[in-house]
């Protein structure tokens, strides 16, 4: 029989920024969907990748003083860019797709001729209002607030001669795949799509710019480049190989069986790309799942709280593992969820540590020390079942089709929820059975308590199967301690009560998930993140010179000396000043006060010889008089203000004029 195929997706990034735990949530749960797919048996696609081009990087690699190109290779390549989160985070992509690759880009040159030739793309002006940082145009009607529907930043009037699409055309029909079929899930999402955008008129789209030049050239019509979304979605079925040839696999995994997104591109995943496909006369994917958004404080995530929401800090603290078993948890997959540390640790707390980490170390340990790492033949059926038995073996028996039901209905929150309903009810067991009491006499008990122990190492088995897609490493090591080979980690054995063989060899392993002190690591975690904004910091600093010339008798009009000083003292009730007393040449001692008591300490000034300019007014300050001002260095240094006081040889008399 034909293995069955599954091809899945996630968004293609903008490398615009360093990612942050809301893209890493969308990753993993396509990878956590791919996985569980292949753990069916299927023959399974699992595209990921960059969307490289448009204004925005245009401005941001301007910014930054290099090309668009040069600024898209290091966040995507470079050291923990893209590719590397990805790897670090153990996502299985069979694919990773950059829109700048030339295979992709003579591919979409290829598409909008054709659309262009079939009379769906012509040539128009196109005035009307653009958000320059989501490269989106917006009607009128579409602005909340006079600004972007999406991001709530203000939009620019733009003008320009510019293609269409032909969207007002294809209205009809992406209104009855919208409301007739399940192509967008959840359903929510359709009544969104249809109320806020197909009911009030489809205009057509415009897809083609002239006022940037990053993007794909439209070939037939220098100046104008593709608009940077269609571009951008016609990156699944370049990545198959469609109208290019790098890949060969078009035919073989499209349609898509299901396009991952955020909720704030399913009107593009579900409007403008169904009725482009239509256009080029490509069947349509299967589905497209709306996910919601992780907010952080009940809003977006965004640059500037990105150290608290940074993947690597969190998947180092707490494991790559349970960082993505926690997102799949604790957030319903269609629904907005709010982010916070607290949550994350409370999650691995209980569900990992207290659940999990104990059913499998209380049970490994017990067959150490009982029967000393392995138990004896026949086991499996010894002894007259009690109620509780009865009960673990069909909950766990029945927990893969439950389980499946809920992956297949995309909801892994769901399906890991089934999971742990086992998990707790094998810890029940632990409690009802009480092997600990069974061990005291093993002559008379001694079967009973094998019995226990097998079905508990069963039980562990199928839930361990069951969360292999969500943590694969940790599973790996689990299936070690109890003993299951890689015959009885498989999909079909996680419906097969008693697969695990009754003398597999166990062992107490690792501790697989260790119970985290909260209070520590949130304060680790603050410190962490303080630590990365600093290291993103630019090391050195200085203020910009000054373009305002000034004239030569006016400088001269400064008057700098050397200074000797002869005293130096905190100024009671003042954190900051500094009193000098200084030698400066004249016979009589001059005052300063200078404003940097945190960078010295006044005994280590005494004796040293300094610059003051000595003819400004005098001044008082916290009730003192101040005659002059000590010249230092200051510059920024990772953040942080530096000061040098302005020292000179010290055979440069008190008094000597410096010009
Ligand atoms: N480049 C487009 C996608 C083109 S697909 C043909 C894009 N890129 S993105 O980098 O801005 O976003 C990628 C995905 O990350 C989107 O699905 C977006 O919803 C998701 N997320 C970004 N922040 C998120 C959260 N805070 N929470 C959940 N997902 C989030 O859009």
């Amino acid at each position: 029989m034909e293995q069955k195929k599954f091809y899945i997706t996630t968004p293609i990034y903008y490398p615009s920024d360093k990612l942050h735990i809301g893209h890493t949530y969308c990753t993993v749960a396509t990878d956590a969907m791919a996985r569980y797919k292949r753990l069916c048996g299927y023959d399974v696609c699992f595209l990921t990748g960059t969307d490289e081009h448009g204004q925005k990087i245009e401005t941001k690699a301007k910014e930054a003083g290099v090309t668009p190109k040069e600024f898209v290779d290091k966040i995507v390549e470079g050291p923990q860019g893209v590719k590397d989160l990805w790897k670090l985070m153990n996502i299985s992509n069979d694919r990773f797709i950059r829109t700048t690759d030339d295979y992709h880009v003579a591919a979409v040159q290829k598409i909008f001729k054709k659309m262009y030739d079939n009379g769906d793309i012509y040539k128009g002006a196109y005035k009307g209002k653009y958000c320059t940082p989501c490269e989106s145009f917006w009607t009128e009607s579409q602005l909340v607030d006079g600004c972007c529907p999406d991001c709530g930043r203000p939009v620019v009037d733009a003008e320009e001669e510019a293609y269409f699409f032909r969207l007002s055309k294809y209205a009809d029909k992406v209104r009855d795949l919208l409301e007739n079929t399940d192509f967008l899930q959840p359903r929510s999402r359709v009544n969104e799509m249809v109320k806020n955008f197909i009911d009030p008129g489809l205009e057509d789209l415009c897809v083609s710019r002239t006022s940037f030049t990053w993007g794909v050239p439209v070939d037939f019509d220098p100046g104008h480049v593709v608009y940077v979304w269609v571009d951008a979605l016609f990156n699944y079925t370049t990545a198959l190989g469609f109208l290019n040839d790098k890949y060969d696999d078009y035919d073989h995994y499209w349609p898509a069986d299901y396009h991952f997104v955020g909720k704030e591109i399913v009107r593009f995943h579900s409007i403008i790309w169904p009725a482009m496909l239509m256009s080029m006369g490509m069947p349509l994917p299967k589905h497209v799942f709306g996910h919601g958004w992780l907010l952080l404080d009940g809003g977006k995530m965004s640059k500037s709280k990105g150290n608290v929401v940074d993947p690597y800090i969190l998947a180092e603290k707490f494991g790559v593992d349970a960082l993505r078993f926690f997102l799949m948890r604790t957030f319903p997959f269609g629904s907005d969820g709010n982010f916070s540390n607290e949550l994350l640790i409370q999650t691995i707390n209980t569900d990992l540590a207290n659940d999990l980490g104990n059913l499998l170390s209380r049970t490994t340990a017990m067959v150490g020390k009982y029967f000393g790492g392995q138990l004896p033949e026949g086991c499996k059926s010894w002894g007259a079942p009690e109620s509780f038995d009865t009960d673990l073996i069909s909950m766990a028996s029945a927990l893969r089709d439950a389980y499946e039901a809920q992956m297949e209905a995309c909801a892994p929150h769901n399906a890991l929820s089934e999971v742990f309903k086992v998990i707790q009810r094998a810890n029940k067991y632990i409690d009802e059975t009480a092997p600990w009491a069974l061990a005291k006499d093993m002559e008379a008990n001694g079967k009973r308590l094998a019995h226990v122990l097998y079905n508990l190492l069963e039980a562990t088995r199928i839930c361990g199967i069951l969360l292999t897609p969500f943590m694969p490493e940790s599973m790996d090591k689990l299936f070690v301690q109890i003993g299951a080979g890689a015959d009885i980690q498989t999909w079909d054995s996680a419906a097969v009560w008693g697969s695990l063989s009754e003398t597999a060899a166990v062992t107490k392993g690792e501790n697989l998930f260790p119970r985290i002190d909260m209070d520590k690591a949130i304060a680790e975690l603050e410190a962490a993140a303080e630590a990365a904004k600093k290291a993103a910091l630019p090391a050195i600093e200085v203020e910009p010179q000054l373009t305002e010339k000034v004239d030569f008798d006016t400088f001269c009009k400064s008057d700098f000396r050397a200074v000797k000083v002869k005293a130096c003292e905190n100024v009671k009730k003042s954190e900051k000043l500094l009193k000098f007393t200084l030698d400066d040449g004249t016979g009589t001692d001059r005052q300063i006060l200078s404003g940097i008591a945190k960078y010295y300490k006044p005994e280590d000034l005494v004796g040293k010889t300094l610059v003051a300019i000595v003819n400004l007014p005098p001044r008082k300050m916290m009730g003192q008089e101040s005659c002059g001002m000590l010249i230092s260095a200051v510059h920024t240094e990772k953040g942080e203000e530096k000061l040098h006081l302005l020292m000179v040889d010290d055979a440069i008399p008190a008094g000597a004029k410096l010009c």
